[in-house]
């Protein structure tokens, strides 16, 4: 899909326009108090578009607002979707920093490739951040656990009813100041395991942040919370645990050992990468391997599971306390691990410990 020309692209010059009806200082402030997860949006937005022939172009910044979409727009019908979840965290100095961008730019390529949409260069993806922060920088909040949630999107916009790769594309980043994702901080969350439904197959979309996986997640997902439960977990066709619906999955061994999912047909979380190799600089062994509902449960049983948690970009870390299914409900052991490694990365994230692996980048100069 990308042409060599695309992929040499390494920058854009970016044309902005202001929000004329941008919030009032006064008006940011209240919104910022105590903002709900994904429901208060800032005043612009970045768009790029593409087009079979003329790439990537047009890269601009404009006034959020709605898009105006053909009905017959391919996304509407064959999903060609795909997204990205990465945080700006405001520093005690008043600085502005993201975590790990090179990561979200490559996994979007990956996602890309998946979707058969063009890449979207690395250093564009990058640049897209800055730009939205060069205007709406005064909606990073700064209060305990608040962050600015960015979320970069590309979807099918060429109207055409055939099935085929869209020949028109847009590239967009909204914003959206967040606090904890979970009510009641890090307290642990039950998981309902889905025992009907799966979110991914083998040779399937698993492993790209694609829509059409979280729209898979809802009928399950709305499952788990008629049984009280605060998300769903998956698994694979041979009974190996995958993930959650937003999140990655973690395992703490007795003897230290940390382990988490293997498999093809997830996806590959920068939290968790991240979290993991805090665990491995710390001196725990680390795998990344099948396990089994089996494994999981014995372990907890035996007690060689001493600590489950779920990590994700929205939701940090949040320990799983109760494991649910039809037919048993098991509580969850729940240790210090979990809260340390999470207090130790939002400390890098949040300027309050070194940042000694060069896991941040200043946004805002
Ligand atoms: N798995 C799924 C299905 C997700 O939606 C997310 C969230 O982005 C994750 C895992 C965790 O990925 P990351 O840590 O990169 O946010
Ligand atoms: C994220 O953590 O960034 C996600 O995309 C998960 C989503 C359920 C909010």
């Amino acid at each position: 899909m990308t042409s060599p020309a695309d992929t040499a692209l390494a920058s854009l010059e970016f044309a902005v326009t202001r929000n004329p009806a941008a919030r009032t200082d006064a008006e940011r402030e209240a919104a910022l108090s105590d903002p709900a997860f994904g429901t208060v949006f800032t005043d612009h937005m970045v768009g790029v578009t593409w087009t079979d022939g003329e790439g990537w172009h047009d890269a601009r910044v404009q006034p959020y607002g709605p898009l105006s979409l053909d009905p017959a727009a391919a996304v509407l019908h064959y999903g060609q979707e795909i997204f990205e979840g990465i945080k700006a965290y405001r520093h005690a100095d008043g600085s502005v920093h993201t975590f790990r961008p090179d990561r979200n730019a490559a996994r979007i390529q990956r996602s890309a490739r998946r979707l058969a949409l063009p890449e979207l260069p690395a250093d564009v993806f990058t640049q897209s951040l800055r730009e939205l922060i060069a205007v709406d920088g005064a909606w990073v909040p700064a209060g305990d656990d608040q962050s600015l949630y960015l979320r970069p999107f590309m979807f099918a916009s060429e109207p055409f009813l055939g099935v085929r790769p869209a020949k028109e594309v847009g590239f967009y980043v909204i914003a959206s100041p967040v606090g904890a994702y979970f009510k009641g901080g890090a307290k642990p969350v039950s998981i309902w395991l889905s025992e009907d439904y799966a979110r991914a197959g083998k040779g399937g979309t698993g492993a790209a942040k694609t829509g059409g996986n979280y729209a898979a997640s809802l009928l399950p997902q709305a499952e788990a919370y008629e049984q009280g439960c605060d998300q769903v977990v998956f698994l694979d066709a041979d009974g190996n645990v995958e993930e959650l619906g937003g999140m990655n999955i973690v395992f703490v061994f007795k003897d230290g050992t940390v382990v988490t999912p293997a498999s093809p047909s997830i996806l590959e979380g920068i939290t968790r990468e991240s979290l993991l190799q805090l665990a491995a600089d710390r001196g725990h062994t680390v795998q990344q391997r099948p396990i089994s509902l089996d494994e999981w449960r014995q372990g907890v049983a035996s007690g060689d599971i001493v600590e489950v948690f779920a990590c994700g970009t929205a939701a940090v870390v949040a320990p799983i306390g109760q494991l649910k299914g039809h037919a048993f409900s098991d509580p969850q052991p729940t240790g210090s691990l979990a809260l340390e490694l999470r207090q130790e990365l939002t400390d890098i994230q949040y300027g309050r410990r070194e940042d000694t692996r060069g896991w941040l980048l200043r946004l805002d100069a």
